[in-house]
Protein backbone atom coordinates (compact mmCIF):
# COMPACT_ATOMS: atom_id res chain seq x y z
CA UNK A 1 0.00 0.00 0.00
CA UNK A 2 1.07 3.63 -0.83
CA UNK A 3 0.25 6.42 2.33
CA UNK A 4 -0.27 9.79 1.04
CA UNK A 5 -2.34 12.83 1.70
CA UNK A 6 -5.30 14.04 0.00
CA UNK A 7 -6.79 17.23 0.80
CA UNK A 8 -5.38 16.81 4.55
CA UNK A 9 -6.48 13.70 4.98
CA UNK A 10 -4.07 10.36 5.56
CA UNK A 11 -4.98 7.65 3.06
CA UNK A 12 -3.58 4.08 1.44
CA UNK A 13 -4.12 3.69 -1.66
CA UNK A 14 -3.18 0.37 -3.66
CA UNK A 15 -0.02 0.53 -5.57
CA UNK A 16 -0.46 1.57 -8.84
CA UNK A 17 -3.89 3.39 -8.76
CA UNK A 18 -3.78 7.07 -10.12
CA UNK A 19 -4.10 9.81 -7.35
CA UNK A 20 -8.16 10.51 -9.17
CA UNK A 21 -8.47 6.81 -8.29
CA UNK A 22 -7.33 7.05 -4.70
CA UNK A 23 -9.18 10.39 -4.46
CA UNK A 24 -12.50 8.96 -5.88
CA UNK A 25 -11.87 5.72 -3.57
CA UNK A 26 -12.35 8.45 -0.81
CA UNK A 27 -15.32 9.67 -1.82
CA UNK A 28 -13.27 13.47 -2.95
CA UNK A 29 -14.15 14.51 -5.85
CA UNK A 30 -11.82 16.09 -8.65
CA UNK A 31 -13.70 17.46 -11.63
CA UNK A 32 -12.87 15.07 -15.33
CA UNK A 33 -13.94 15.67 -18.82
CA UNK A 34 -11.89 13.37 -20.77
CA UNK A 35 -11.55 10.56 -18.53
CA UNK A 36 -14.16 7.82 -18.12
CA UNK A 37 -13.51 5.07 -16.75
CA UNK A 38 -13.26 1.54 -18.19
CA UNK A 39 -11.30 3.64 -20.88
CA UNK A 40 -7.48 4.37 -20.62
CA UNK A 41 -6.09 7.62 -19.62
CA UNK A 42 -5.11 10.09 -22.34
CA UNK A 43 -4.70 13.06 -20.36
CA UNK A 44 -5.80 15.43 -22.99
CA UNK A 45 -7.73 17.85 -21.07
CA UNK A 46 -6.04 19.05 -17.57
CA UNK A 47 -9.23 19.33 -16.43
CA UNK A 48 -8.83 17.23 -13.47
CA UNK A 49 -5.46 18.81 -12.16
CA UNK A 50 -4.47 18.95 -8.65
CA UNK A 51 -1.63 20.18 -6.53
CA UNK A 52 1.25 17.51 -6.09
CA UNK A 53 3.63 18.74 -2.84
CA UNK A 54 6.82 16.45 -2.88
CA UNK A 55 9.86 17.06 -0.94
CA UNK A 56 8.76 21.04 -0.54
CA UNK A 57 8.53 21.70 -3.85
CA UNK A 58 4.68 22.16 -5.44
CA UNK A 59 3.48 21.28 -8.70
CA UNK A 60 -0.10 20.82 -10.80
CA UNK A 61 -0.18 17.91 -12.54
CA UNK A 62 -3.35 15.67 -14.14
CA UNK A 63 -4.47 13.48 -11.36
CA UNK A 64 -5.81 11.31 -14.17
CA UNK A 65 -2.83 10.04 -15.16
CA UNK A 66 -0.19 10.86 -12.18
CA UNK A 67 0.10 7.41 -10.16
CA UNK A 68 0.03 8.09 -6.27
CA UNK A 69 3.51 7.90 -4.63
CA UNK A 70 4.68 7.40 -0.75
CA UNK A 71 4.24 10.43 1.19
CA UNK A 72 3.29 13.01 -1.53
CA UNK A 73 0.21 15.70 -0.24
CA UNK A 74 -2.61 16.30 -2.59
CA UNK A 75 -4.72 19.11 -2.64
CA UNK A 76 -7.75 18.95 -5.27
CA UNK A 77 -9.17 22.03 -4.19
CA UNK A 78 -6.59 25.22 -3.40
CA UNK A 79 -6.35 28.08 -4.62
CA UNK A 80 -3.73 27.38 -7.30
CA UNK A 81 -6.32 24.58 -8.63
CA UNK A 82 -9.04 26.30 -8.71
CA UNK A 83 -7.63 29.36 -10.65
CA UNK A 84 -6.03 26.58 -13.04
CA UNK A 85 -9.14 24.88 -13.50
CA UNK A 86 -11.16 27.88 -14.18
CA UNK A 87 -8.55 28.86 -17.23
CA UNK A 88 -8.80 25.59 -18.24
CA UNK A 89 -12.07 25.51 -18.61
CA UNK A 90 -12.04 28.89 -20.54
CA UNK A 91 -9.87 28.09 -23.03
CA UNK A 92 -12.03 24.69 -23.58
CA UNK A 93 -15.24 26.83 -24.35
CA UNK A 94 -13.06 28.96 -26.72
CA UNK A 95 -13.06 25.87 -28.37
CA UNK A 96 -16.75 24.90 -27.81
CA UNK A 97 -18.01 27.81 -26.56
CA UNK A 98 -21.53 26.00 -27.36
CA UNK A 99 -20.50 22.29 -25.30
CA UNK A 100 -23.28 21.98 -23.08
CA UNK A 101 -21.00 20.05 -20.42
CA UNK A 102 -18.67 22.90 -20.90
CA UNK A 103 -21.04 25.45 -19.86
CA UNK A 104 -21.88 23.63 -17.08
CA UNK A 105 -18.25 23.09 -15.97
CA UNK A 106 -18.40 26.82 -15.85
CA UNK A 107 -21.17 27.51 -13.94
CA UNK A 108 -20.05 24.93 -11.48
CA UNK A 109 -17.04 25.57 -11.20
CA UNK A 110 -17.10 29.65 -11.19
CA UNK A 111 -16.21 30.72 -14.39
CA UNK A 112 -18.27 34.07 -15.12
CA UNK A 113 -16.19 35.31 -18.03
CA UNK A 114 -14.66 34.35 -21.09
CA UNK A 115 -10.97 36.03 -21.43
CA UNK A 116 -10.33 33.88 -25.03
CA UNK A 117 -12.06 34.45 -28.27
CA UNK A 118 -14.33 32.22 -29.04
CA UNK A 119 -13.96 30.38 -32.11
CA UNK A 120 -16.39 26.48 -32.43
CA UNK A 121 -13.82 24.16 -33.90
CA UNK A 122 -16.69 21.56 -32.95
CA UNK A 123 -14.02 19.33 -31.32
CA UNK A 124 -11.87 19.72 -27.71
CA UNK A 125 -9.39 16.72 -29.64
CA UNK A 126 -9.89 14.70 -25.82
CA UNK A 127 -9.78 11.76 -27.34
CA UNK A 128 -12.49 10.00 -25.95
CA UNK A 129 -14.59 8.89 -29.24
CA UNK A 130 -11.48 7.17 -29.70
CA UNK A 131 -11.02 5.35 -27.24
CA UNK A 132 -14.40 3.99 -26.71
CA UNK A 133 -14.65 3.30 -30.52
CA UNK A 134 -11.50 1.34 -30.11
CA UNK A 135 -11.59 0.04 -26.80
CA UNK A 136 -15.03 -0.65 -25.61
CA UNK A 137 -16.46 -0.99 -29.35
CA UNK A 138 -13.06 -2.82 -30.65
CA UNK A 139 -13.88 -0.86 -34.07
CA UNK A 140 -10.91 1.46 -34.24
CA UNK A 141 -13.15 3.23 -37.19
CA UNK A 142 -11.53 6.66 -35.96
CA UNK A 143 -8.83 7.93 -35.39
CA UNK A 144 -6.59 11.87 -35.15
CA UNK A 145 -5.04 13.22 -38.27
CA UNK A 146 -2.69 16.43 -38.50
CA UNK A 147 -0.95 18.07 -36.06
CA UNK A 148 -1.04 21.08 -34.52
CA UNK A 149 -4.21 23.38 -35.11
CA UNK A 150 -5.19 20.85 -37.96
CA UNK A 151 -5.15 17.94 -35.39
CA UNK A 152 -8.69 16.38 -36.15
CA UNK A 153 -11.35 13.11 -35.49
CA UNK A 154 -11.86 11.57 -38.79
CA UNK A 155 -14.94 11.06 -38.27
CA UNK A 156 -17.09 7.83 -40.16
CA UNK A 157 -19.68 10.68 -41.35
CA UNK A 158 -16.87 12.09 -43.28
CA UNK A 159 -14.57 9.31 -44.37
CA UNK A 160 -17.24 6.16 -43.87
CA UNK A 161 -15.06 3.46 -42.46
CA UNK A 162 -15.67 -0.33 -42.59
CA UNK A 163 -14.80 -1.08 -39.19
CA UNK A 164 -17.70 1.26 -37.72
CA UNK A 165 -21.12 -0.36 -37.00
CA UNK A 166 -22.90 2.58 -36.64
CA UNK A 167 -23.21 2.07 -33.03
CA UNK A 168 -23.32 5.85 -31.78
CA UNK A 169 -21.04 5.44 -29.13
CA UNK A 170 -18.71 7.87 -29.98
CA UNK A 171 -20.98 10.44 -30.55
CA UNK A 172 -22.88 9.01 -26.74
CA UNK A 173 -19.52 9.92 -25.14
CA UNK A 174 -18.77 13.53 -27.04
CA UNK A 175 -18.81 16.33 -24.71
CA UNK A 176 -19.53 18.28 -27.73
CA UNK A 177 -21.62 16.58 -29.77
CA UNK A 178 -24.63 16.21 -27.55
CA UNK A 179 -27.11 18.58 -27.46
CA UNK A 180 -26.21 22.36 -26.98
CA UNK A 181 -26.54 24.49 -24.03
CA UNK A 182 -29.98 25.55 -24.06
CA UNK A 183 -29.34 27.99 -21.96
CA UNK A 184 -30.40 32.26 -22.71
CA UNK A 185 -26.43 32.64 -23.91
CA UNK A 186 -25.58 34.40 -27.28
CA UNK A 187 -23.40 31.91 -29.54
CA UNK A 188 -20.12 32.39 -27.78
CA UNK A 189 -20.95 33.48 -24.86
CA UNK A 190 -20.85 32.05 -21.16
CA UNK A 191 -24.43 31.41 -20.28
CA UNK A 192 -24.22 30.55 -16.41
CA UNK A 193 -28.46 30.47 -16.15
CA UNK A 194 -27.35 27.26 -14.11
CA UNK A 195 -25.78 29.79 -11.45
CA UNK A 196 -29.08 30.63 -10.55
CA UNK A 197 -30.53 26.96 -9.80
CA UNK A 198 -29.86 25.83 -5.90
CA UNK A 199 -28.35 22.05 -6.65
CA UNK A 200 -25.13 22.54 -8.19
CA UNK A 201 -23.67 19.08 -6.38
CA UNK A 202 -24.36 17.29 -9.68
CA UNK A 203 -24.57 18.87 -12.69
CA UNK A 204 -27.80 20.42 -13.22
CA UNK A 205 -28.48 20.45 -16.91
CA UNK A 206 -27.00 17.39 -17.31
CA UNK A 207 -29.49 15.00 -17.22
S1 LIG B 1 -20.32 4.54 -34.47
FE1 LIG B 1 -18.56 3.68 -35.61
S2 LIG B 1 -16.92 5.14 -35.18
FE2 LIG B 1 -18.48 5.46 -33.59
S3 LIG B 1 -17.88 4.12 -31.85
FE3 LIG B 1 -19.34 2.96 -33.13
S4 LIG B 1 -17.98 1.80 -34.48
FE4 LIG B 1 -16.74 3.47 -33.67
S1 LIG C 1 -15.17 14.43 -31.40
FE1 LIG C 1 -15.84 14.72 -29.26
S2 LIG C 1 -15.09 12.93 -28.13
FE2 LIG C 1 -13.99 13.01 -30.08
S3 LIG C 1 -12.10 14.13 -29.61
FE3 LIG C 1 -13.59 15.65 -30.34
S4 LIG C 1 -14.60 16.43 -28.48
FE4 LIG C 1 -13.55 14.51 -27.92
S1 LIG D 1 -9.52 14.19 -17.07
FE1 LIG D 1 -7.42 14.15 -16.61
S2 LIG D 1 -6.51 15.24 -18.23
FE2 LIG D 1 -8.61 15.12 -18.79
Amino acid sequence: MVNLVIDGQSVEAEEGWTILEAARYYGIDIPTLCYEEGLSSYSACRLCTVEIIRDGRSKLSASCSFPVQEGIEVRTNSRRVREARKIIIELMLASCPNSRTLQCLASRYGVTKMRFRAEDRGCLLCGLCIRMCKEQMQAGAIGFVSRGTDRKVIMPFHMRSEQCRECGACLYICPVCELPCQGPMQPGELCNACLDTVQLEAFPCKD
